[in-house]
């Protein structure tokens, strides 16, 4: 495994007084792929949320190969970066979204298209070329046409896959990203992201899919209560959880 590519150091978020990241640290190495496990309401999508700056923390810091997220430093402050640097810092951060997001008015390829015409000013030309090889890759050359209405729901999600790759992220994040599907149609995302694992892609993926973390994951992360519960290799932490909360989380989703 590479060097450290995310990493948080004592991140805290609170929503009010409902205290929702509490300290979290979190390393993430280039070519990992990190499952990050938990009950609803633990905390899990926040701390996604963090890392590309969707949410501000509150205290810690996360930084990206190195880059400090959301924020520059400035003597002993850190100063809240612009909304523009935010972007900018964001298109080496993908995210998939439990609900594909897809812009409905666009074709795939253009769904494909659109970030990095817009974002990273590449040639149209250029774009569509990449597109169609990502779409290659998801198994969806025969629908670059097609809206993402006339689509089934785990084509769609491939879909966002290929969108996200485009902007050759340093890390992919992925919120539940079968959660939304019907069961016959899992599958054929969690190929998809099997695939990326294997070819090296640096990924964070929060589930409720054990048999994946079980078979992809180099690290599972079992957050509760906004805290890092415990991690470690797939193996130890499934089929030996340490922490009682661990194994209460595990008898229930098993
Ligand atoms: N924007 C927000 N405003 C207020 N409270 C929020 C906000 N986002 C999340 N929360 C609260 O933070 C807590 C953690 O939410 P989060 O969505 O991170 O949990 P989760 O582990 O992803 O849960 P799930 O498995 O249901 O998706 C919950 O109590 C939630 O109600
Ligand atoms: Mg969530």
């Amino acid at each position: 495994m590479g060097e450290v590519m995310v990493h948080l150091r004592g991140v805290r978020k609170s929503f009010g007084d409902n205290e929702v990241l509490r300290g979290v640290d979190l390393e993430v190495r280039a070519g990992e792929v990190v499952v990050v496990l938990g009950p609803s309401g633990s905390g899990k999508s926040t701390l996604l949320r963090t890392i590309n700056h969707l949410e501000k923390v509150d205290a810690g810091l996360v930084t990206v190969d190195g880059e400090l997220i959301g924020y520059r430093r400035r003597g002993d402050r850190l100063h809240e970066l612009r909304e523009r640097e935010v972007l900018r810092q964001r298109t080496h951060i993908g995210f998939v979204f439990q609900n594909f997001n897809l812009f409905p008015h666009l074709t795939v390829l253009e769904n494909v298209v659109e970030a990095p015409v817009s974002a990273l000013r590449r040639p149209v030309a250029r774009a569509r070329d990449q597109a169609r090889r990502l779409l290659a890759r998801v198994g969806l050359s025969d629908k670059e046409d097609a809206y993402p209405r006339h689509l089934s729901g785990g084509q769609q999600q491939r879909v966002a896959i290929a969108r996200a790759l485009a902007l050759e992220p340093k890390v992919l994040l992925f919120d539940e990203p079968t959660s939304a599907l019907d069961p016959e149609l899992v599958g054929e995302v969690l190929d998809v992201i099997k695939d990326l694992a294997r070819s090296g892609t640096t990924m964070v993926v929060v589930t409720h899919e054990v048999g994946f973390a079980r078979e992809v994951a180099d690290t599972v992360v079992f957050l509760d209560g906004g805290a890092v519960v415990e991690q470690g290799p797939p193996a130890r932490v499934l089929d030996d959880p340490r922490h009682p909360r661990t194994r209460a989380f595990l008898s229930k989703v098993l």
